[in-house]
């Protein structure tokens, strides 16, 4: 007689425990929704365009609907098999996607590609070169672009995914370059949210050694 009420009750406080972390979980997603900026949004968008789709789709991303622990243990993962994101930017992406991908999440969800495209540039990078010429240090942009570039566009700039940079008539369109390298294009992902003028100055600096 004592057995079954036993098993019940122990039935009745997973339940509640289950609702309660399920309480708990949403409060915390809640939380996170509110406070992720859209500046933090469309960098965090522009990290996973940059970082994860020089391995696979963001699709492959995009069509997860994962609970927030699933999605760190995915996140760590991926960073550890190489993906390249500071601390900080590790934090941002898994807040990202813990928001927007969650089991509950509706199945048509845009594309992080066209979330970019309809999420406004922050002024400050919207305007290419605006802040006047940048004097570019090759030096430093070796390993910027070593760092952010290389994946797709080779060693040495010679050409993979992305079309070869050195010696590309690109370099001295500098106006088409900034343009491109800020708000990306087609498989290109956009640089404006991760890369500093400065950064980007000089990577082309470097680019022009080629
Ligand atoms: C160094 C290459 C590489 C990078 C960079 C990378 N991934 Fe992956 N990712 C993989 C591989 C390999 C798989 C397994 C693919 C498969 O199962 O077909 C995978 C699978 C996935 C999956 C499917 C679920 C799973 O666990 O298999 C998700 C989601 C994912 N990656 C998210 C990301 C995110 C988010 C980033 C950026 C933070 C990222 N990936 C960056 C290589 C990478
Ligand atoms: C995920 C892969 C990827 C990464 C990472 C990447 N690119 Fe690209 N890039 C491409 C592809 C693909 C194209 C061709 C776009 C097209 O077909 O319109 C391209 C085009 C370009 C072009 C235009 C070239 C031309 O001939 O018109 C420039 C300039 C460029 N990338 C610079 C960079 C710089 C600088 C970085 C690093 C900050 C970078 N790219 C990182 C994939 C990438």
């Amino acid at each position: 007689m004592s057995m079954p009420q036993r098993v019940s009750s122990l039935i009745l406080a997973t339940v509640l425990c289950t609702t309660v972390g399920l309480v708990v979980i949403t409060a915390a997603q809640e939380e996170d929704r509110a406070s992720l900026s859209p500046a933090q949004a469309r960098r965090a968008a522009t990290l996973i365009m940059a970082r994860c789709a020089v391995c696979h789709t963001t699709d492959l991303i995009s069509q997860q609907r994962l609970p927030a622990d699933r999605w760190t243990v995915t996140v760590e993962k991926m960073v550890h098999w190489g993906a390249e994101l500071s601390k900080d930017d590790t934090a941002l992406v898994l807040r990202y996607l813990i928001i927007r991908n969650h089991p509950g999440a509706p199945d048509d969800l845009p594309t992080i590609e066209q979330e970019l495209a309809m999420s406004e540039p922050t002024p400050n990078q919207s305007v290419a070169a605006s802040d006047g010429p940048l004097t570019g240090l090759p030096a430093r942009g070796a390993g910027l672009y070593a760092h952010n570039c290389q994946a797709c566009h080779g060693e040495g700039a010679a050409g993979g995914v992305g079309p070869t940079l050195a010696r590309n008539l690109i370099l001295k369109n500098e106006g088409a370059f900034w343009e491109t390298v800020l708000h990306g294009r087609g498989p290109m992902p956009a640089w404006g949210a991760v890369l500093s003028h400065q950064d980007i100055a000089d990577i082309h600096a470097w680019l022009a050694t080629r």
